[in-house]
Formats: C-alpha cells, structure tokens, sequence
C-alpha cells in the first residue's frame, strides 16, 4: 500500500465503480460507498453490476489486495477519507431539462455532519455551473474547520472506463486553494508522471470544462448528420464527406460518424442541462444553437422510421422488424436514451412486429420496454423478418456474415443505422442495403 490519502468514492455507479477500482489499482487504500445496497453487495462479492470491458478482473484483483472495501455505511467513510470523491448521477430532473441535484446534496447531507477532521471533498459529478461554489458555502457551514472542496470533473466514456481513468487525455483540477492542488496532484501523481496533462482553474471553469466537452461532442455529431441530410437530398455520401473532413487536423475524424446520432445517459441530458443553466444566467442565446444539435439528433431516429417503412411498403401493419441493438452504443449494456430502443419502440407502436436482439443491453431493455419482443442472437432475431435494422454497432453485427442472416430472413433488406457495415458485401449477397446519408 502507497502512503498516501485514504480515499472513499460515494456513489458506485459507472463513473464512481470505476473510480474506485481504478483508485485502488493506483496503490491507494479505497472505501467505496452507495445507500444502494443491491449494488454494494454486487461489488463487494466482486460482482460488477453493469457492463463494462475488463472491470470485473480488476475489481476482483483489487478486492483480493485488501485495498478495497464496499459499504452502505457515511460512518464509515466519513471515517475514512482524508480525500471524498463524489461520484452520484445528475439526470434531468423530471419532466424537465434542468439537472437533478438532489444526489448530490444527499451526499453532503450524509458525510458533511460525520468529518471530524481535515479532508478534501471532490465533486466529480457532472453539475451545473455554479452548483461547486454553493457546496463550499455548504461545507463552510456544516463541516469542521480545514475540510474543503475541489472540483474535479470526469470525462470517461462507458465501453473505455478503466483506459479513461488510468490515462486521461487530461485532469482538470477545479480548485480554491494552493493545498486543495497539492492534494489532488499527490492523489494522480502516478497519472501526471506517466505524462497527462492538468489544467488547474477555478469551480465555475473546472464544471464548465465538462459540459463544455459534452455540448462539442454532441455538436460534433449533429453536424455530421446534418451533413447526412443534405446528402441525402442531393445523391452524395456522408461517410466519404466525413472521411474527407477527416484529413484536416482542425476537424479531425473523431466523432464524425454519421448515423443514428448520439444518446446515452450524458450527452443529451447534459447538453440540456447546460442550455437550462445558461437560461437562470441569462445568457439563453450563447447556447441557442444546442436546441438545434438536439432537434438535428432526434430528426436522425425520425428517418430512420421512414426509411424503414418506405423499404416496407409504406405501412408497418403486418410486418415483422428485426432491431439488432439496444444499447445506446457499442460495449456498454446502457440503454438511457437509447436511439436504438426509440427506433423499435417507435416502429412497433405503428404496427410492426419487432424483435431485439443486443449482446449486453437485453435484460435492461426487456426492464425497460418490456412489449417489444426479443430473442437470444441475431440469427434468431432476423428469423422471417421483412426488414433488419442495424442500430448499434457491436463489433459481432459488423462482422455478421450477410449471407447467413440472408438465409434466416423472409426479405433481404437491411438498414445500416451506424454506416458500420460493408455496402459492397451485402449487396452482392443479395440484400438491399440501405444507410442513413448514403445513396
Ligand atoms: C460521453 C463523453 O464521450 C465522455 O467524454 C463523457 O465523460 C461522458 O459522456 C459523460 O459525460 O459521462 P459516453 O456517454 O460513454 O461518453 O458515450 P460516447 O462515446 O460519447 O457516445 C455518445 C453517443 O454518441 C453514442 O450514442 C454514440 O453512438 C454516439 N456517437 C458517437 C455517434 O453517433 N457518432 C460518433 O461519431 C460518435
């Protein structure tokens, strides 16, 4: 074990699991804390209770080092941390587009009145601007004297969790004093040394570095289907458009594929949240254009619903749709905002008979969507079906063979929902391949 602080995550959802995990490989001695305690028993028996790629080899290799623990119990980690991460969820509140801060503030409520000495607190949640500034008020109030908090966003995508933890593109340190800096770059020394870069600003800049990111990635991916909409009206093909796009350093190719556009449990929520912020600051018309990102993304899965039916006749009645995906991406069994499942559900509920087949997401979505129908593999999913749309692009759909899903189906027809599949295969095995911005 390092000599260093003790560290406790509060939260053990995708980013806080991670974290903590992540935190004990790096050598620290970690208390990880939810009031969930399904999940706490999960992770404490070296189950991890979402899917994600090589977590569960290294929680069981932490657990066995003896660095790591799980609780249900503020006792407990209050008692342990010299440094907090709070890691909870900020969905949107309901039935609105401003975040839910209410995880968060029952976290503080929980630790503040349990420290009884000095500790820093870091908010890795992602907030609205401001929301960093009102919990140092809080801290200053409720806890004792020498405990203080710094903001210390998160930027990991699900699917890549363990590689964005160990090796971020960068660490943004959202801070209020020199202590507060010295603290974190003693917690990531091990990640500074292996050369990412820090970025050491204060509580409104370190909240607005994350939604920032998100609001440009989302943007990133709304342009390019923009894009998709004018090919389509004009014969041209957005992935050789993106592809070329892609050649300049200023534009790069990241996040430039056209398709069904982006969901998930941040980008969209956060992209919202960041536009109600911008409205309680008054500054509404800075972000006016992000309505716009959003009604881009959502005009992709319209679309598609028309694509779909236009390749079935028109009407739906009577047919049978095999959705191959449900998670809102590739690796991940996340079904928040899932373009995938708002396809299917879209096309069911004008009348088509529907199966969904996804390799991770099948027991969230059935949860979820419990009247769309789904089967064990692709294969069982595409059996007679007039219609197959690819929605998410596991890697075992981009390497399906087109002629055995050929032979399962009653109609070859196909729509390539992620421009993931190779056209030239499948026409030449018969299918009608149709994609999103391609001719
Ligand atoms: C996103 C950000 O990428 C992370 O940096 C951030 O930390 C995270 O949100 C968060 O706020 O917690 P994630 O939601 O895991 O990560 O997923 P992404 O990889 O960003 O994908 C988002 C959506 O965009 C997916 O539905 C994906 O299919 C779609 N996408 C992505 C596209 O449609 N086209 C692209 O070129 C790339």
């Amino acid at each position: 074990m390092i000599p260093g602080p003790r560290i406790t995550v509060l939260g053990t959802g995708y980013l806080g699991a991670t974290h903590a995990v992540c935190m004990a490989e790096l050598g620290f001695d970690v208390v990880g804390m939810d009031v969930d305690e399904a999940k706490i028993a999960k992770l404490a028996s070296g189950e991890v209770p979402f899917f994600e790629p090589g977590l569960p080899e290294l929680l069981a290799k932490n657990l066995d080092t003896g660095r790591l623990r799980f609780t249900t119990s503020y006792d407990e980690a209050a008692a342990h941390g010299d440094v907090h991460f709070v890691c909870v969820g900020t969905p949107s509140k309901p039935g609105e587009m401003a975040a839910d801060l209410s995880y968060v503030d029952a976290v503080m409520d929980g630790l503040l009145p349990r420290l009884s000495r000095p500790c820093l607190v870091v908010g890795k949640s992602t907030v609205p601007a401001g929301t960093a500034a009102r919990l140092a008020e809080r801290i200053a109030q409720e806890a004792p004297a020498g405990v203080e908090l710094a903001w210390n966003p998160e930027f990991l995508r699900e699917g890549f969790a363990i590689e964005d933890t160990l090796t971020p593109d960068r660490l943004v340190f959202g801070v209020a004093s020199a202590e507060a800096e010295a603290t974190l770059r003693s917690v990531y020394a091990p990640i500074i040394d292996a050369g990412a870069p820090v970025v050491v600003m204060g509580f409104a800049t370190a909240e607005l570095a994350k939604v920032a990111a998100n609001a440009f990635l989302a943007t990133k991916i709304s342009f390019i289907n923009a894009m998709a909409e004018v090919c389509e009206a004009t014969g041209a093909d957005v992935t050789l458009l993106s592809k070329a796009l892609s050649y300049d350093d200023r534009i790069g190719g990241r996040f430039l594929n056209a398709g069904l556009g982006f969901g998930g449990g941040c980008l969209p929520k956060d992209m919202r949240a960041f536009m109600a912020r911008a409205g309680e600051l008054g500054v509404d018309q800075a972000l006016s254009f992000l309505r716009e990102v959003d009604a881009i993304n959502l005009r992709r899965r319209a679309r598609m619903v028309d694509l779909a039916a236009e390749l079935v006749g028109g009407s739906f009645g009577g047919m049978r749709v095999a959705v191959l995906g449900a998670a809102f991406k590739p690796d991940s069994d996340d079904i928040r905002d899932s373009p995938a499942l708002d396809v299917a559900a879209t096309i069911q509920r004008r009348g088509a008979a529907v199966c969904v087949y996804d390799p991770a997401a099948m027991d969230n979505a059935k949860r979820d969507y419990p009247t769309l129908g789904y089967r064990d593999s692709a294969l069982e999913a595409a059996k007679g079906a007039d219609l197959v749309l690819h929605l998410t692009e596991w890697a075992e759909f981009r390497e399906m063979d087109p002629e055995a899903l050929g032979s399962v189906v009653s109609s070859r027809q196909i729509v390539d929902g992620r421009n993931a599949l190779d056209p030239e295969l499948w026409r030449a095995a018969g299918w009608v391949y149709r994609a999103l911005g391609r001719p």
